[in-house]
């Protein structure tokens, strides 16, 4: 792949706004200058991850990891710098010469391919071979603007439909079939064939609102299965995907909730009836990865599942993965029979936000459901509470997990310390939630006053590059004894000196700790000090320094002197009489940071 130009490189960086970014993955709250949030890079449940609106940068104070837009893009979706760099640029509306098309990534081609796809599914449905499946749209209540909406298609009920359409794009069969949308004959010759037909198609979006996949409705009574998704692929991991992920991100910041559903129809349902925070599944029970994706995003979910046995005992088991991440989940109770769409087309959309808003404690629901099925003998209520009890034990948070133990012992008329005990067992071998706790790094020890000053001039100059540009950065490199920040210092001030003072281009130049040491410091949400303040704060700061380091060299040659015999008593003192006029001198004249300036 051709280099890319600095000047795109720069251009991007100047146009992408790093919390949107961020703010896809990580529910994000301002404190100060800065933004906070769940680390997505590592398990945690205390805000440590930062995001830096002015310096565009983040960085875990836990995870340590951090970086600028391409980086935090890197390492979120597993890309090169180069795939980050074209990611990046084609939402801002940047072109980036493609340089040799062949080796754009995979998961580009995979995208690629599923755009074609798209646009062929939509003009499907729009043509005169659509009307059979408008006409189904049509009596679901789905109206043309929602199909515009949402991109629904028709897969054309042929074979090749399609294939062939790949090939007009010059998109290898090959790499239609990675992305799920051809199937390869049987008989080995090589050839494929659509994988969806005659069907509905929903295409499924990732949070940048890449299509990854598509769901496929079946259009005729007998045809099976009712449902028919592109297979799992590079691009489509279904154990995180979520129908309707890009449209929700910013509802879901609005409205501090996520509502969760089981089907296409289920999630255009809760949008015609003005729940836009939606997200289905697509295909699966919801899993650990998905939990985790909701938790980053917001700490209350309410589940919307079928009013019938399998709707109950999924939220059942989605409780068993989003309890442990701390969520706060509750589930509407729908009519027997009902699911999301059925109760819209029944009773319309007042009804379905009514069960949304007034959904209970999902944990209550099981509770009673199960204390329900029976609990006369010492048997049934030893089986009733035990099934409740892993749920329980999930429960992160300790003052949650008590009054839910306490209502089950109310519930299930049991003795409180045998819920308890109970409990406690569970948890005890758990290894399961024994989670890897943040891998913290390793405990810094507390900085000395070198580097207490090394870092307090770091900030002055990255906040004020002015007076930063007024400090010579040789000095700084001998004034400061701390190995690290004597490494970041020098190029700091050479950076302010040259007005290109960017925090994440320095941090990429320096790498390893100087680099995460720079950028903890950067991201940081205490406010900057106002300029008559920190011109002085430089000052003492310098002074500061420059004291310690003659403090430094005079011990040293005290040492030396009383080491070295053959150090005549004259030429000592005269060195050491130096050093104190040098230390004067230092604490009074030179104590002005900006050399020259009035
Ligand atoms: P349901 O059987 O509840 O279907 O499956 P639905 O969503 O109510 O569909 P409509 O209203 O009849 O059109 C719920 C979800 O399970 C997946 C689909 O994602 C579906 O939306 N599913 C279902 C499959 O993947 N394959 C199937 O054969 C059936
Ligand atoms: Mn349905």
């Amino acid at each position: 792949m051709g280099r890319i130009s600095d000047d795109i490189i720069h251009a991007i960086r100047d146009r992408v706004e790093i919390v949107d970014l961020v703010a896809r993955h990580v529910a994000l709250r301002q404190v100060g200058r800065s933004f906070k949030g769940l680390c997505p890079f590592h398990t945690e449940k205390t805000p440590s991850f930062h995001v830096h609106p002015e310096r565009q940068i983040f960085h875990c104070f836990g995870c340590d990891v951090g970086g600028d837009a391409f980086g935090f893009l890197m390492r979120q979706e597993n890309l090169s710098f180069p795939e980050a760099v074209r990611a990046l640029a084609r939402e801002c509306g940047i072109e980036v010469p493609e340089a040799d098309g062949a080796a754009a990534g995979v998961a580009e081609r995979l995208c690629e391919a599923n755009r074609v796809a798209q646009e062929l599914y939509r003009t499907a449905l729009a043509g005169p071979g659509g009307a059979q499946a408008r006409a189904y749209l049509a009596e679901r209540g789905i109206e043309a603007e929602w199909v515009e909406r949402f991109g629904i298609g028709l897969a054309p009920p042929r074979w090749d439909a399609v294939t062939r359409g790949l090939a007009r794009a010059r998109i290898p069969a090959e790499v239609g079939a990675q992305a799920g949308l051809l199937a390869e004959r049987s008989g080995g010759d090589g050839g494929h064939y659509d994988r969806l037909r005659g069907r509905l198609v929903f295409p499924i979006r990732d949070v940048r609102g890449r299509i990854v996949g598509f769901g496929g409705r079946a259009l005729e009574p007998d045809q099976e299965p009712k449902y028919l998704n592109t297979p799992e692929s590079p691009l489509f991991r279904k154990r995180e995907a979520f129908y309707g992920f890009p449209d929700a991100l910013a509802p879901i910041r609005r409205n501090g909730r996520a509502v969760v559903v089981e089907g296409y129809f289920d999630l255009l349902a809760l949008h015609r009836a003005g729940i836009e925070e939606a997200l289905a599944t697509c295909g699966t029970a919801l899993t650990a990865e998905h939990a985790r994706h909701l938790r980053r995003r917001t700490r209350d979910v309410v589940l919307v599942f079928d009013g019938d046995e399998a709707g109950e005992r999924a939220v059942e088991r989605a409780l068993t993965v989003l309890l442990p991440e701390g969520l706060r989940v509750r589930a509407a109770a729908l009519p027997a029979g009902e699911d999301p769409d059925s109760l819209l087309a029944r009773e319309g959309p007042e009804a379905l936000r009514q069960r949304v808003e007034q959904a209970p404690a999902a944990l209550d629901r099981v509770m009673r459901r199960t204390l329900a099925r029976g609990c006369a003998t010492p048997w049934e209520k030893a089986d009733a509470v035990a099934a409740l009890v892993p749920l329980l034990a999930a429960i992160p948070d300790p003052v949650e997990r008590g009054e839910s133990m306490r209502r089950l012992a109310l519930a299930s008329d049991t003795r409180p310390e045998d819920v308890a005990a109970a409990v406690r067992r569970e948890a005890r071998p758990d290894a399961r939630r024994a989670e890897p706790e943040p891998p913290t790094a390793p405990p810094r020890r507390a900085p000395g006053p070198e580097t207490r000053f090394a870092v307090r001039l770091a900030r002055l100059v990255i906040d004020h590059p002015v007076l930063g540009a007024g400090l010579d950065p040789g000095e700084v490199a001998e004034l400061v004894p701390d190995p690290a920040w004597s490494q970041i210092l020098p190029p700091l001030v050479e950076a302010a000196r040259a007005g290109r003072l960017r925090v994440a281009e320095l941090a990429e130049q320096l790498g390893g700790e100087a680099a995460s040491l720079l950028l903890a410091l950067a991201v940081g949400e205490e406010p900057a000090l106002e300029a008559p303040e920190a011109e002085r704060a430089l000052a003492e700061t310098l002074a500061r320094l420059r004291e310690r380091n003659h403090l430094t060299a005079r011990r040293a040659l005290t040492r030396q002197g009383a080491a070295d015999p053959n150090l005549d008593a004259a030429r000592f003192l005269e060195a050491k009489q130096r050093q104190l006029e040098e230390r004067r001198a230092a604490l009074g004249v030179r104590g002005r940071p900006v050399s020259g300036s009035p």
